[in-house]
């Protein structure tokens, strides 16, 4: 009755949670193939991610960024190591800032050469979050109603759509920001060709690419980055969700021409990258790094079982994953937590699954079986 009203909570309260399941107030134990939507990587109470937390917020849990940080430039050099270039990472808490911090770089980097160009064009049902500058960038009435005047600068195109984003262009066109799998907008896959062509225009035009890998970034796709998978070069990528396995953590990496706009006082986070933060990060990084056959083999199963169940479109990469129903949802989301199944609905039609990484074939069977019965009793 104190917390605003911003969210359709389910009425389930989970007080804890062991590898893939969750429990309930009641000790009931849930199978979660959603993982705080794509957030908690290595599932819950894992052991290195408890201990690193444990022994860093014993020794120094926050420390200002006006000090010397060896724990970020540790994590920023394992983000490099991944990235395709030389470059160089600003960390942030969530999502949302990480494409804050990026719309800053591309407005900057222009302005420093001296040309007059800022605008970015996005894509119908992307998401790249709620604060003004991507919520702007956010090509979806439900999210943008009601907060005009949005931020001036962003042109919208239609996914997977080349003549659209052509028509899109102006000569003021700075960028161009689009996730490879649009998670929010009902995992909807880029097409190979399509993004192929808009890298080849942003070379052509000096545009920067933007690859926003909130939420298919960090193993999720079975890739460390899902750019990966379609021979992308981004100029800029931004980070957050699975990044601190739960800790709030996010990041934006920029190639070395780029990042080098930021200079002291272009930009800053209180909490950003602090040591704790920081800790929760390189063991994510560490262990996912380990676990991206297993995401590609798992996720391989996961598809293929939802395949079989013959009720809608199946769409998505490793553990990235959506079963179109072309109806709505919501109810079975309802249901299958009667189950003791956690599952997501998204984009009304959507049934989505993005769940621990660390997730096994036995748990994905358990899945499918709840499915199946729920779908069928329809
Ligand atoms: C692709 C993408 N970008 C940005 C965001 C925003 O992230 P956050 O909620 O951490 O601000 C999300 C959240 O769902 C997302 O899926």
């Amino acid at each position: 009755m104190y917390v605003m009203e911003t969210y359709t909570r389910l009425p389930v309260s989970f007080v804890r949670g062991e590898g893939v399941y969750l429990f309930d107030q009641e000790g009931r134990k849930y199978l979660d193939l959603v993982a705080g939507i794509a957030v908690n990587a290595l599932g819950y109470n894992h052991k290195d991610l408890i201990d690193a937390i444990c022994e860093q917020s014993q020794r120094l849990m926050h420390v200002s960024n006006l000090f010397e940080n060896p724990w970020q430039e540790e994590v920023a050099k394992m983000l490099i190591e991944k990235f395709w270039t030389k470059g160089r990472v600003f960390f942030c808490n969530s999502g949302t800032e990480a494409n804050e911090a990026a719309i800053k770089l591309v407005r900057k980097y222009f302005k420093e050469k001296g040309e007059n160009r800022y605008r970015i064009i996005t894509f119908y049902n992307s998401f790249h979050g709620r604060t003004f500058g991507s919520m702007s960038a956010t090509a979806q009435e439900k999210v943008q109603k009601g907060f005009e005047p949005l931020l001036e600068g962003f042109d919208y195109a239609i996914y997977n759509s080349f003549d659209s984003v052509l028509k899109a262009l102006r000569k003021d066109t700075a960028g161009i920001m689009l996730e490879v799998i649009q998670g929010e907008g009902g995992i909807r896959v880029a097409n190979y060709e399509f993004i192929q062509k808009v890298q080849e225009l942003c070379h052509n035009e000096g545009l920067l690419l933007i690859v926003d890998e909130v939420q298919t970034g960090v193993g999720r796709t079975g890739k460390f980055f899902a750019y990966e998978h379609f021979d992308l070069k981004p100029d800029i990528i931004t980070l957050a969700k699975g990044l601190g396995g739960g800790f709030p953590v996010g990041a934006v990496i920029a190639r070395e021409k780029v990042s080098e706009v930021f200079s002291p006082g272009s930009h800053g986070s209180t909490f950003g990258g602090n040591p704790l933060a920081c800790a929760c990060a390189k063991v994510v990084i560490n262990k996912v790094s380990e676990l991206l056959h297993h995401v590609s083999d798992v996720g391989e199963y996961f598809k293929r079982g939802l395949e079989r169940l013959k009720v809608g479109k199946v769409r998505g990469m490793g553990l990235m994953l959506g079963l179109d129903l072309e109806r709505d949802c919501s109810t079975i989301v309802r249901k299958a937590l009667e189950h003791r199944l956690v599952i997501n609905c998204t984009a009304g039609t959507v049934l989505r699954f993005v769940p621990p990484l660390i997730i096994q074939k036995d748990h994905i069977n358990t899945g499918l079986a709840v499915l199946d019965r729920i779908l069928k009793a329809r």
